[in-house]
């Protein structure tokens, strides 16, 4: 096998070994099937049993009551983003936003093209550095959804709490940290995610869904964009992607042999601290971008002292086979993204690298 490298990119992101390696044992005969995934009919037993194990997976690892769907989606996370307010903001309506970084951003732009898209609460003025307090976030009175970012993958920011609508139904974007700890599912109306992150390969986008959501589709809403037809079909309403949903299946498994979303919760904290505690303790050479007390497990954005260190410091640490650190084109510096698969020796070995090239610059 060619070395693999430790890779922290955002997404698509690196996956569990374990999981490529049971992929590619099974991918000329999935199971006595005589094919691979990629090749069988979607609406074979075999897929059938595939979707049944991802979604069981899902159900489980999260704690997800009965009262709620899990569907496997595509489109990405963005057209969530539109099938929200297309399905939920009538004109005139008014929805709540909050805005902790560029993809709630993104979302509320959105939401704007289907009805009033209320900023409550937006920290861009002060860099997308910050999370507010719960106490802080105060709803609309009749809004018909309030939605938020749970983890802002570009700033580097994260809710520590399961936000509360106050009976506003809470819509979150979990994409960059879903599965990472366990959540109080019954406090959202809809979580959904982008699966490239946390859950398997793109091309899929994960929607969790409260029954009483799906009463509020429109009707006559384009089937491919309605939940409710999409649900009644058991995300089949088209074909699904299918190897996408299998590797979520392969990763469910390896989540649950690894302890699940509890156990995940204390590796992200272990890893996350080391490099945290990189950057605190480098006599400002690093300067984490989010305070203290919104600091993201999942991705670590830092700066150095200039734009040409930081480009130095990408070309040093790619020779070394840690990849996938420059930060988001949009806001420059480094992003180090250590989601679940991530694993811990290769955040050691960047703290080295951290620890040596300040030292040398
Ligand atoms: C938090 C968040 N939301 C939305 C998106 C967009 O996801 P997609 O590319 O699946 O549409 C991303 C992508 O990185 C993200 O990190």
């Amino acid at each position: 096998m060619e070395r693999r490298i430790f890779n922290f990119s955002s997404g698509p992101a690196t996956l569990p070994i374990e999981v490529l390696e049971k992929a590619s044992a099974e991918m000329l005969s999935f199971r006595g099937s005589g094919m691979s995934v990629m090749e069988m009919s979607h609406r074979s037993a075999y897929f059938e049993g595939i979707l049944a194990s991802a979604e069981r997976g899902i159900r489980d690892l999260l704690n997800v009551p009965s009262n709620y769907r899990i569907l496997f989606l595509q489109g990405g996370a963005r057209l969530q983003f539109s099938m929200i307010p297309m399905n939920f903001l009538g004109a005139g309506e008014t929805a709540d936003y909050l805005i902790t970084g560029a993809w709630g951003k993104i979302a509320a732009k959105e939401a704007a093209k289907c009805g009033n898209a209320r900023i409550v609460s937006s920290s861009e003025s002060s860099g997308f550095k910050s999370i507010p307090e719960q106490a802080e976030i105060v709803p609309s009175v009749g809004a018909k959804y309030l939605h938020y970012v749970s983890n802002e993958t570009i700033d580097g920011v994260e809710f520590k709490y399961d936000l509360d609508g106050h009976g506003v139904p809470v819509v979150c974007d979990a994409s960059s940290n879903i599965l990472s700890k366990p959540l109080d599912i019954e406090k959202y109306a809809i979580i959904y995610a982008g699966a490239q992150k946390n859950i398997g390969p793109s091309g899929v986008t994960l929607v969790i869904i409260r029954d009483d959501m799906l009463d509020r589709v429109p009707a006559g809403q384009h089937s491919m964009l309605d939940y409710r037809a999409i649900a009644e079909n058991g995300s089949m309403l088209n074909t699904p992607n299918t190897w996408g949903i299998y590797i979520i299946s392969l990763v469910c498994e390896w989540l649950r042999s690894q302890g699940g979303l509890a156990a995940m919760a204390e590796k992200s904290a272990l890893k996350a601290a080391v490099l945290y505690d990189s950057i605190d303790n480098s006599d400002g050479f690093y300067t984490g971008h989010a305070e203290r007390s919104a600091r993201s497990l999942m991705n670590v954005t830092f700066r150095l002292p200039s734009i040409e260190l930081e480009d130095k410091f990408c070309v040093e640490a790619t020779a070394l086979g840690l990849d996938g650190l420059k930060g988001h084109r949009s806001v420059g510096g480094i992003r180090a993204s250590i989601y679940n698969a991530f694993p811990k020796e290769g955040v050691e070995r960047l703290v080295e690298l951290m620890s040596d090239f300040a030292g040398r610059n």
